[in-house]
């Protein structure tokens, strides 16, 4: 069981990487553009290059920006020659339901090595199609599933039992996390990893009861044994 770090911000990535907790990254293009990361095509692949040294050998997910199929196969067999821990994200069909996608997740990893993490799936039979196509990663945009009136506990726990019972080597990304509670609950129902927006993460961090705690802690040291040790060395 995993987390991952859902972002494309290197100062969020380094933030929480030197904490030890993230065991991976995920971007796309959303986000790269809502976090103002935008740039020619060497300026990219500079960033990402650097992102992936950052966290290596923890793998890191970038999105191709295309649904032609020549297109899709040039750009993922470009990004995973930038780094050995790059993975390629694929949609798991075009954007009016265009179903050439698999065919590329397919040929990726049996053909040419690439590890694909196939995205923006909303249901566990989307999840097992892919993992059958061979993808490494099957995304679940659980946030998503829940916004439609669906239970995302219900589909990570279907797909799940599915992907052992097959032996499929796919593994579980639950995304599009909206709350804090969603990390414990989607690995409690068998995500293999949940992607984390850095916000999210850092609330899982911190409580204000132990905030206040520490300050207790702080307050009453200044007062008692820190006085003592002052004193000793002449500070006060
Ligand atoms: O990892 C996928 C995620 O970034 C999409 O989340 O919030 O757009 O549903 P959201």
């Amino acid at each position: 069981m995993a987390i991952f770090l859902d972002t494309a911000k290197i100062e969020d990535i380094q933030k929480f990487h030197r904490m030890g907790i993230i065991r991976g990254v995920t971007s796309n293009p959303t986000l790269l553009y809502q976090a103002g990361i935008v740039g020619t095509f060497d300026e990219m692949k500079k960033y990402f290059i650097h992102m992936a040294e950052l966290i290596q050998p923890l793998p890191l997910s970038v999105e191709v920006t295309s649904n032609d199929q020549e297109e899709m196969i040039r750009q993922a067999k470009e990004f995973a020659s930038w780094a050995k821990n790059i993975n390629v994200k694929i949609t798991i069909h075009g954007p009016q339901g265009e179903l050439h996608n698999l065919e590329v997740v397919h040929h990726l990893e049996k053909d040419l090595n690439i590890r694909v993490n196939v995205t923006a799936m909303m249901s566990a039979q989307q999840c097992l199609v892919a993992a059958m196509a061979g993808a490494s990663f099957v995304s679940l945009f659980c946030g998503r599933v829940n916004n439609m009136g669906y239970n995302a506990i219900d589909e990570i726990k279907k797909l799940r039992r599915l992907l052992d019972e097959f032996q499929l080597k796919a593994k579980i990304i639950a995304a599009s996390t909206r709350e804090i509670l969603n990390v414990v609950e989607w690995l409690g129902a068998g995500a293999h990893i949940v992607t984390v927006l850095p916000n999210l993460l850092e609330g899982m961090i911190v409580h204000p009861y132990s905030k206040e705690t520490v300050q207790m802690f702080l307050r009453d040291g200044e007062r008692g044994l820190m006085a003592d040790v002052k004193s000793k060395a002449g500070t006060v």
